[in-house]
C-alpha cells in the first residue's frame, strides 16, 4: 500500500513538472528535429544531464516554443547522421537552459554523446577541433592549389605531402616536420630569405633580381605572393610530424 502510493505521488510529480511554467528553472523545453530524436542520444544523454543537475527536460519539435534548440544554429555541439549538430540558447537568462548549454560542451556531456552507441558502433562524436578549425580557416589561400605548388617548387627538395615520402632530399626537413614548430607560419611565410632558398626563390613584386655576378644555381623558383598565401594555407591543414623531441634545424 505504502509503495503504491509513492508510486503514484512520483507520476504526479513528473506530470506536474511537464505542465509547469516556462520560467521554472528545474525545467526547460528542448526542441529537436525528429531525425535526432530517433536517434535515440537523447534518450541515452538527457537522464544524465538530469541526473547530475536535477533539471528536467522535454523535447519538443522545431517550431514548438522552447528555451534551447539542437539543430543548425548556435555553437556546434557534436556531429552524426551527417551534420553537425549546435546548440541555441534561446532564453539565455533561463538557469536550467544555460546549464543545459554548458553541460553539453563539458567532458560529462561530451562522454554522454560519446558514450551512445548502435550496435556498437558510434554514431555521434565531437566537433573538429575549434583551434583546428581557426587555423584552417585563418589562412585564406587555395589549400589545394597550395598542396599542387608545394609538390612542383618545393617537392624538389622536401617531403610536401604523405604518399611522396620516397621523393625529395633525405637531408631536407619534410614539410610535416617542419609544421610541428611553432613557428612554422613565419617560417613559411619568411621561407625565400631562409637559407638555402634566397640563392634561387625569387618573389614576383618582393625579391630583388639575382645579382648578375650570382646567378641562381639551380633552376630558379619562381612564386608569386597567391602562391606563399595558397602553400600557408595547405601546410596550415597538414598534420604535424610527431616528434618525441622538437627538430633543431634540419
Ligand atoms: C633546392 C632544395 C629546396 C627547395 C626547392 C626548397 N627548399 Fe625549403 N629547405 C631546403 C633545405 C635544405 C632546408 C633546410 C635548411 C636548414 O635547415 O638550414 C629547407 C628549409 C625550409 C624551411 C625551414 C626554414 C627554417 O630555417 O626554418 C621552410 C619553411 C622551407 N624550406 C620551405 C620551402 C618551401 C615553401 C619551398 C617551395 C616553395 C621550398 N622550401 C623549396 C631546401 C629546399
Amino acid at each position: 500500500m505504502l509503495k503504491r502510493s509513492l508510486t503514484a505521488a512520483f507520476l504526479l510529480f513528473v506530470g506536474g513538472a511537464n505542465l509547469a511554467s516556462a520560467a521554472d528553472d528545474r525545467q526547460f523545453r528542448l526542441s529537436v528535429p525528429d531525425v535526432l530524436a530517433e536517434s535515440g542520444l537523447m534518450k541515452y544523454m538527457l537522464p544524465r544531464f538530469t541526473l547530475k543537475t536535477q533539471v528536467r527536460v522535454e523535447l519538443v519539435s522545431p517550431g514548438d516554443a522552447a528555451e534551447v534548440a539542437l539543430g543548425d544554429n548556435g555553437t556546434p555541439v557534436f556531429t552524426g547522421m551527417g551534420q553537425t549538430w549546435s546548440i541555441d540558447v534561446l532564453v539565455p537568462e533561463h538557469m536550467g537552459a544555460s546549464r543545459f548549454a554548458t553541460w553539453i560542451s563539458d567532458t560529462t556531456g561530451q562522454s554522454a554523446i560519446t558514450g551512445f552507441k548502435i550496435d556498437g558502433s558510434q554514431p555521434f562524436s565531437l566537433p573538429v577541433e575549434e583551434e583546428e578549425i581557426a587555423e584552417d580557416e585563418f589562412y585564406e589561400g587555395d589549400k589545394l592549389r597550395g598542396q599542387q605548388v608545394s609538390r612542383v617548387h618545393c617537392g624538389r627538395c622536401h617531403v610536401t605531402a604523405r604518399g611522396d615520402e620516397g621523393l625529395g632530399i633525405g637531408s631536407t626537413p619534410s614539410f610535416f616536420a617542419l609544421r610541428s614548430f611553432d613557428d612554422w607560419d613565419v617560417r613559411f611565410s619568411s621561407f625565400y630569405v631562409l637559407k638555402p632558398h634566397g640563392a634561387f626563390t625569387q618573389i614576383e613584386d618582393v625579391t630583388e633580381p639575382f645579382p648578375e655576378d650570382l646567378p641562381s644555381p639551380i633552376a630558379p623558383l619562381e612564386l608569386t605572393l597567391d602562391d606563399i598565401d595558397a602553400i600557408l594555407a595547405y601546410v596550415a591543414s597538414i598534420e604535424p610530424a610527431a616528434l618525441g623531441a622538437p627538430l633543431t634545424g634540419q
